[in-house]
């Protein structure tokens, strides 16, 4: 039962580390350089937690981080589960209720994305203010463990006002491009046709990617506070602006624009109330 095998990882992680994480962060494609900023207590492989899948795609390490950033005891994904990769979305999401029993209140996430908003440019950051799931599947769906959460969770204000407009103000003090913007998710894991980036412009959405929205369901659905952003590494809309793109350049552009999100992210941990 998911509830036992959540508490069976917990119960693992208490043996090697004391430290109670406040904020759960998942590191997206080529976004690992953050945890060069933590100081560390303790890492944990994937593979020696139980029940907890491992990562196969490059750019991604599979292990937990614990430690200290910015004075904050987090808790950091250096790699996550996609669904592409085969997993289930509980499979995916299993770390996500791990973290947050463990005692994370916020989770912080992030993800390398295509843009379909014009008015963005790769390296660009954008702060996820809403986002529409275009998943086969739902990491909610099957029966519902009323200890974990609601049945059927709201998704009104699921990402948290307060600290986008905190990201937006400190990334502004420090010049970095920035939006707020929708993100939507497609199971992947080819990259989108120009017609689908120009129907994900039209339906509303201003990114496309292939995570994080699954995490953030379980973690609304565990009454997690959610903060979560984006790195622009590509651009899909107008057709026009499209280039080749291949998960190297990704993970390229990430790792460069993604020492603007770490700063955000440290500066915002700084910042909590
Ligand atoms: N589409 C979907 N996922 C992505 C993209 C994209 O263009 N870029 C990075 N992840």
């Amino acid at each position: 039962m998911l509830y036992d095998q959540i508490e069976q990882a917990v119960e693992f992680i208490r043996r090697k580390t004391s430290l109670n994480p406040r904020v759960a962060i998942i590191l997206g494609s080529g976004l690992g350089g953050l945890t060069e900023q933590i100081e560390t207590a303790c890492i944990i492989p994937y593979g020696d937690i139980p029940h907890f899948p491992v990562s196969t795609v490059s750019g991604h390490k599979g292990q937990l981080v614990f430690g200290q950033l910015n004075g904050v005891p987090v808790v950091t994904m250096a790699g996550r589960f996609h669904y592409y990769e085969g997993y289930s979305l509980q499979q995916v999401t299993f770390p996500v209720r791990v973290m947050k029993m463990l005692g994370a209140r916020l989770l912080i996430a992030s993800n390398a994305a295509g843009s379909v908003n014009p008015g963005h440019e790769v390296g660009d950051l954008v702060f996820i203010e809403d986002h529409i799931n275009l998943l086969p599947d739902n990491p909610l769906r099957g029966p519902n463990d009323d200890r974990l959460g609601p049945r059927f969770p709201d998704m009104l204000n699921t990402y948290d006002k307060e600290l986008l407009n905190k990201a937006l103000a400190i990334a502004e003090a420090k010049g970095y491009r920035a939006h707020r913007g929708v993100y939507a998710v497609l199971q992947g894991p080819n990259f989108e046709t120009p017609a689908e980036y120009t129907w994900l412009h039209r339906i509303g959405a201003d990114l496309a990617g292939m995570s994080t929205v699954p995490e953030v369901l379980v973690a609304r659905h565990m009454g997690m506070d959610v903060f979560a952003a984006s790195v622009v590494t590509d651009v899909g809309y107008p057709p026009e602006r499209i280039k080749h793109t291949s998960h190297e350049e990704v993970v390229q552009v990430a790792a460069q624009a993604g020492q603007r999100l770490a700063v955000v992210i440290r500066e915002l941990l700084g910042n909590l109330s």
